[in-house]
């Protein structure tokens, strides 16, 4: 029984670090944008989370500003996509995709206003115009990876 036991536990720790290898993984596979925007992903999820309950409007502010920081960081690089461009096609591509970042950027300025005015009503319609943004961002700037949805995460 003992031994079971041992054996169990052993079989856990080895599954467990399997886990947290795998997750490590992942995130070595990112670009240095990926890994941006995955830091806005969580930031992003947690405010749609909340973005109507006035009560939790410090903390809404706190996960704005972990987008805006990423986002800012975002717009000095440079799309994955971009060599897959035609050569003379590039310089338009990432003008196009900072012209993007930095009108997503606007918008979580805004939405930051309207948090801090109080006006979740206003805030929650931003936060779909920040969804829209994102689903063209992805549609024009990702490479699509197979079996993922349209401008999808
Ligand atoms: C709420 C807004 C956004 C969220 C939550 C978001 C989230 C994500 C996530 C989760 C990934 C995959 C990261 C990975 O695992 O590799 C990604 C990739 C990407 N996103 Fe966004 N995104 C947002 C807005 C945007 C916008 C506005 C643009 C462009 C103007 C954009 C352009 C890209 C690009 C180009 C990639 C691929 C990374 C690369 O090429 O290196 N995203 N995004």
């Amino acid at each position: 029984m003992h031994l079971r036991l041992r054996q169990f536990g052993a079989v856990c720790v080895l599954a467990l670090s399997m886990v947290s290898t795998a997750s490590a993984q992942q995130d070595e596979d990112k670009t240095p944008l990926g890994k941006k925007m995955s830091a806005m992903n969580t930031a992003f999820k947690a405010v749609g989370r909340q973005i109507d309950d006035a009560s939790k409007n410090a903390n809404t502010l706190e996960q704005l500003a972990i987008m805006e920081t990423n986002a800012k960081a975002a717009l000095t690089l440079e799309p994955e996509k971009k060599a897959k461009v035609p050569a003379g096609d590039q310089a338009k591509f990432t003008a196009g995709y900072q012209a993007g970042m930095k009108e997503f950027i606007a918008t979580v300025q805004k939405l930051q206003a309207a948090i801090k005015a109080g006006k979740n009503a206003d805030a929650v319609a931003m936060y779909d115009e920040l969804k829209g943004q994102q689903r063209e961002g992805h549609k024009e700037y990702r490479i699509k990876k197979a079996g993922a949805p349209p401008g999808g995460n």
